[in-house]
């Protein structure tokens, strides 16, 4: 049964979601769905497992992102999720990288719904936690509204009633991942005719929301919305998230609050022998908009790769922020 709340989550991205991001993030908001970066079946299954299915208990709600689409395989990684206690598994259709086409995943499959399809039914089989499919409104050669119909359609008979539709096709050659986020125009049209047209399916949209009000005005139409680039640039806009888009009371947090909760994640982390920059590389965009960004964006980027006290540099970010 699918349980998982989709109004507001944060993309899954690449180095950028990783389990000590998602930690961070979670600190701000409680309800926001949280995705892992993408990993491919080929990880799972013969690499370091156990690295690739971390997280801590607080990230909840959480998704793993899987690439593939070899089915059984799929189904397999989607089993370990579902062991491993994630909330959904999340079949990435959308990514347009060369190294990943050349294996058959990400935003090529969109040219193949048949096999999305078997992907997504085997997947389901396997386990209880939803399967939901992250894709694009086509890619160059495909990318008429009658395909992307026949691409819903064709993946949502095999069970997949959630989709998060990145709002602007993929060109599979040529482009960039990074030019195939931002040339490609976004046409929110098509993804809002989508929901008149499968009145039964749930919606996400994903490209370009920068503003909790632009949430808002989506939500009138869309099941949720999903954020990556700002969310990540402009982490403290999820300090709203909860409140505006949940209705949950409003809770008394700051930005140095949530660094002080931050801190003994950190400790923790060093103490285990990890590398402080691997947590504070992702805290940065905390202090926009705010006197001292440069210094606090300075001591965490550059001042703490230097340091033998990590937690001190931490600490001086801290005060820095709260205009000591
Ligand atoms: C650094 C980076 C890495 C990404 N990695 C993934 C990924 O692993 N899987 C995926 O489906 N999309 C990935 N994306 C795409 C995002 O999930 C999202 O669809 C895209 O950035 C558009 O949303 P935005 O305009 O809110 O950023 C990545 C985006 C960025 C910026």
């Amino acid at each position: 049964m699918n349980t998982v709340n989709r109004r507001f989550s944060v993309a899954p991205m690449m180095d950028w979601t990783t389990y000590e991001c998602r930690y961070f993030l979670r600190l701000i908001s409680k309800r926001a769905l949280l995705y892992t970066e993408m990993v491919t079946t080929g990880a799972l299954i013969y690499g370091d497992r156990a690295r690739f299915l971390q997280y801590d208990q607080s990230e909840h709600p959480l998704a793993l992102q899987l690439g593939g689409s070899n089915a059984a395989d799929l189904a397999t990684c989607a089993k370990m999720a579902e062991a491993a206690g994630y909330d959904e598994v999340n079949l990435n259709v959308g990514c347009p990288s060369d190294r990943v086409q050349n294996n058959m995943i990400g935003a090529c499959l969109m040219g193949h719904p048949q096999l999305v399809a078997d992907c997504v039914k085997q997947m389901q089989d396997a386990v209880q936690i939803p399967v939901t499919v992250k894709h694009r409104i086509g890619i160059n050669g495909r990318d008429s509204y009658a395909e992307l119909c026949d691409f819903i359609g064709t993946v949502s008979e095999a069970g997949c009633n959630s989709f998060t539709v990145h709002a602007r096709i993929a060109i599979l050659e040529g482009l960039s991942p990074k030019e195939n986020r931002d040339i490609p125009p976004l046409r929110y049209d098509i993804a809002a005719q989508l929901t008149t047209d499968f009145p039964d399916l749930e919606f996400i949209l994903n490209g370009g929301i920068k503003t909790l009000e632009e949430c808002s005005e989506h939500l009138k139409t869309f099941a949720g919305v999903m954020l990556g680039r700002e969310a990540y640039h402009n982490p403290w806009l999820l300090s709203e998230v909860d409140h505006q888009l949940f209705g949950d009371p409003q809770r008394d947090i700051t930005r140095t609050s949530i660094l002080e909760q931050l801190r003994p994640y950190l400790v923790k982390h060093i103490a285990q022998g990890g590398k402080a920059p691997h947590v504070t590389r992702h805290i940065l965009g905390i202090a926009q908009g705010f006197q001292g960004a440069r210094r606090f964006r300075q001591l965490l980027s550059a001042d703490i790769y230097k340091t033998d006290d990590p937690l001190r540099v931490y600490d001086q970010a801290i005060a820095v922020l709260e205009g000591r």
